[in-house]
């Protein structure tokens, strides 16, 4: 149903606008909001199909659709190409609606009761951004170092967790650092540390162009004031469902948008792996100390180191180091041999610690701050904050 309505010259926003209303309510205030415009009364089935082509803004009420069907919409929306600007107006506003609305470019939100000047408000600001630019997140000289292991269970996830936690202590900034566990299909990094992440990550690999820090924002669980963890529901297909381009966006915005990003690497190399990896300034490869995780580890860093030139040599962390070794084990020097270079670095093993940690919920740092491990971790954390960042290296080299 179209409907449009002349009232006079001084309206506060320019006619010839053609909004869509979702609910009759939001016909109502289109009209009264922006005199003269053209407005399209529409169910929710149109939402999908809306393009800048037909509208200028899409108008909806919260309150007049069920919202999974309405969040389900929306998410059509914003994969497509030229979506238009939407204003979601109601007194319920699901979380699972809000967070599809922001992967638009252009939304805003309007909690009910609101005057009709805060509509108008909210409408212009729409409006009036139509053809600007999205606003650049707030760049930080950002870090961003890799955890890999050598083998199965070597401790990749736990010593990646740790760090990340053990950097957020040591920054203090709000959303200082972002764990990102690249397991997309069966990651454990939020499970470890007791945050339940809302969704699939699937959902973000519809349009890699897409991606920008508000909907990096929508995908990631805090899990303190200091740390963000992005990581996805259980998805058996994730794999193949999100494309390079996407990951590889996915990295470049967190890097834009977090002091430090620490990433949870899988063993198994993607096509996107390598390209990963070349944009970290630390990558480190995790081993225990047994036979065939040290040849594992030498061949993984091998790999990399010729993939990817010495510039990046990966790093060498020994993990679940114990004083006394339950059966044969290899001495330092003898690990060292098989590796074919030095440990970088050793984290003490204590079962219970780890096992704390896992089974409670939450980084070893929180529920057994006294663990060797915790003292390793941040030992090494310091260690490799201390060394200058690529990006350095590579400015003071381009000065030279
Ligand atoms: N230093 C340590 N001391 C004792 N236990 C540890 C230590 N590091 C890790 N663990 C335990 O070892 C197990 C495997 O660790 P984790 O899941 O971190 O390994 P991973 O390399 O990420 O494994 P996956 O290959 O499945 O990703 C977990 O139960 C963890 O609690
Ligand atoms: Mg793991």
């Amino acid at each position: 149903m179209l409907r449009s309505k002349k009232t006079g010259a001084d309206a506060p926003l320019a006619s010839g606008r053609r909004l869509l209303a979702l609910g009759g309510a939001m016909a109502d205030l289109a009209q009264a909001a922006v005199p003269g415009a053209v407005v399209e009364e529409a169910g929710l089935d149109r939402l999908a199909a809306a393009r800048t082509t037909h509208c200028d803004l899409v108008l909806i009420d919260a309150d007049a659709w069920e919202a999974p069907a309405l969040a389900q919409a929306l998410q059509s929306l914003a994969a497509a190409p030229a979506a238009p600007a939407v204003l979601l107006a109601g007194e319920r506003l699901p979380t699972t609606v809000v967070r599809n609305l922001l992967r638009l470019e252009r939304s805003d939100v309007l909690e009910a009761p609101f005057s009709t000047e805060q509509a108008v408000q909210a409408i212009a600001g729409l409006l009036a951004v139509a053809a600007a630019p999205a606003a650049a997140p707030s760049a930080v000289s950002s870090r961003c170092w890799a955890v890999t292991g050598a083998v199965g269970g070597a401790g990749a996830t736990t010593l990646a967790v740790e760090m990340a936690t053990a950097l957020a202590a040591r920054s203090g900034k709000d959303k200082g650092v972002c764990l990102i566990d690249l397991n997309l299909a069966d990651g454990a990094a939020a499970a470890y540390l007791g945050a339940q992440p809302a969704m699939r990550l699937s959902e973000m690999g519809v349009a890699a162009d897409r991606i920008d820090a508000s909907m990096l924002q929508a995908f990631v669980t805090p899990v303190s004031k200091q740390l963000d963890v992005l990581a996805g529901l259980r998805e058996p297909g994730a794999f193949d469902a999100i494309g390079r381009d996407a990951v590889l966006r996915m990295l470049e915005v967190a890097c834009d948008c977090y002091e430090w990003v620490i990433l949870d690497m899988p063993r198994h190399r993607r096509s996107w792996t390598l390209e990963a990896l070349s944009g970290c300034d630390e990558i480190l490869v995790v081993s225990e100390l047994t036979v065939p995780a040290l040849l594992a580890a030498r061949s993984l860093a091998d790999e990399i180191e010729e993939s990817l030139g010495t510039d990046q040599k990966p790093r060498i962390v020994l993990n679940r180091l114990a004083s006394r070794m339950f059966g044969p084990a290899p001495s330092m020097s003898e690990a060292e041999r098989a590796l074919g270079r030095k440990a970088d670095a050793g984290v003490s093993s204590d079962w219970e610690a780890a096992a704390a940690s896992v089974n409670l919920g939450g980084p070893i740092a929180q529920h057994r701050p006294k663990s060797k491990i915790v003292k390793d971790v941040q030992a090494l954390v310091e260690r490799l904050a201390a060394e200058p960042s690529r990006k350095d290296v590579h400015g003071a080299r381009r000065a030279a």
